[in-house]
């Protein structure tokens, strides 16, 4: 996890240069223009500052994820490697042991749960008139669900969400201090947890219970099983692949129904527009906005000659705004149900979470319809997105009820 999050940070600043942003904000929404000027100009093309080919087309980046035999996901990390992280037959084997954890009966399963904990949440909102959208529900939301779903006692909630704020927090300060101060409480932390998904392991080999941690310890195909530090790196890669980006789909599709605020009133008074309505969030501001791939031998891409060991970015959020396959695609048009999005990615990587998320943010936005009939960006709101390249969302959202 450490290893994934510091290559995001170095590869910030590269980032905010190669898209011409002079700050954040600009970026949020600067960066569409910039995906449109390189799909126009440069669509496949290689980096030579950053050292990696850019692809910003759909089509390539559909043909990139379908031929996984050349773009793997192997890129270089150290430690255990998770299926996020690795090419067939591994990634087969692993895919098809936690899908067990995600089928649709157990989906089925959690919704009651997830209905209860939102509603809990709102109704901690109380009557306030105004709130922060993504500290009171965005946020906590995928954290307990994902907490639930794992089988982390009530008792022990308070440490896993300390430890899953650490894992989504930004240095402060950016002298080397404060940088590395930061990096050893979030090694710690991460010391921490890792520990203590072992100490839950160990507690359900004794003594099953319903949780996915039972579940991931009792799936079995061909006599195989997963190894502990195997189920260990896979709760990792959950609260780090499934948490911030569920609060940004919450985030951004709101955030995309209030810049327009007769979009929200259309939502409220045809609620069955929501699952809708979540599909086109995904696609106009997408959570993830680039995936990665590395080249295992040399391969002519059209006249680009990409090199084996070479990285390949996949600007998946410039793919959903490629007028090719999405008509007016820079507007947000929520009766679009664009199904063919590529915000959880495709082939055999497709997000494992994807119905999940989706349900999260389902039952959130049915809660806050009918909780909340009218809704607006509060006085005080100010765009203040998530300093990122890969991971686009806001890191506040202030609402007002009425
Ligand atoms: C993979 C996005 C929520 C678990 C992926 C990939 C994307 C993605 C783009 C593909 C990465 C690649 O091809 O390199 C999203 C978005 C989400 C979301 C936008 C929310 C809106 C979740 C949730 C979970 C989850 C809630 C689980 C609790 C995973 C896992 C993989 C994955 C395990 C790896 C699958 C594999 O490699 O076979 N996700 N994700 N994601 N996601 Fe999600």
């Amino acid at each position: 996890i450490t290893e994934e999050l510091d290559s995001v940070e170095k590869e910030l600043s590269v980032i905010l240069v190669r898209q011409k942003a002079s700050s954040p904000e600009e970026n949020w929404n600067g960066r569409f223009a910039w995906y449109e000027k390189m799909r126009k100009e440069s669509p496949f093309t290689f980096d030579e500052e950053a050292k990696c080919w850019d692809v910003f087309s759909y089509d390539d980046i559909e043909t990139i994820t379908k031929n996984k035999e050349v773009f793997s996901s192997e890129r270089p990390i150290e430690g255990e490697r998770n299926i996020l992280n690795l090419d067939p037959p591994r990634h087969t084997q692993l895919r098809a042991l936690v899908s067990k954890a995600f089928t649709p009966r157990e989906l089925a399963l959690w919704k009651p749960r997830i209905e209860q904990i939102t509603e809990s949440l709102i109704t901690e909102l109380g009557a306030k008139a105004e709130f922060d959208l993504i500290r009171d529900l965005a946020y906590p939301l995928p954290v307990i669900v994902i907490a639930d779903i794992l089988g982390v006692p009530e008792s022990d909630r308070e440490s896993f969400k300390h430890w899953s704020d650490i894992l989504v927090a930004s240095p402060k300060a950016s002298t080397p201090e404060a940088f590395a101060a930061f990096r050893k409480t979030r090694s710690e932390s991460i010391a921490q947890m890792t520990d203590y998904f072992l100490h839950i392991i160990r507690k359900r080999q004794a003594n099953p219970q319903s949780d996915l941690i039972s579940v991931l310890v009792e799936a079995e195909i061909d006599g195989q099983k997963l190894t502990e530090s195997e189920i260990q790196s896979f709760c990792g890669l959950l609260l780090a692949a499934g948490n911030e980006t569920t609060t940004n789909l919450i985030g951004n599709t709101m955030y995309a129904l209030l810049e327009s605020p007769s979009r929200y009133e259309q939502l409220r008074k045809v609620p069955s527009l929501i699952p809708s309505a979540i599909e086109e969030g995904l696609r106009y501001r997408s959570p993830v906005q680039a995936i990665a791939r590395v080249a295992k031998e040399d391969f002519d891409f059209g006249g680009n000659k990409v090199k084996a060991g070479q990285e390949l970015i996949l600007w998946i959020g410039s793919a959903n705004r490629d007028e090719t396959h999405f008509p007016h695609a820079d507007q947000f048009l929520m009766e679009r149900t664009p199904k063919n999005h590529l915000s959880f990615g495709k082939g055999i990587h497709f997000c494992l979470g994807a119905p999940l998320a989706r349900m999260e943010g389902q039952i959130a936005f049915e809660h806050l319809v009918k909780r909340y009939p009218s809704l607006h960006l509060a006085d005080s709101f100010q765009l203040n997105p998530i300093v990122s390249g890969f991971v686009y969302g806001l890191k506040s959202l202030a609402l007002t009820a009425n």
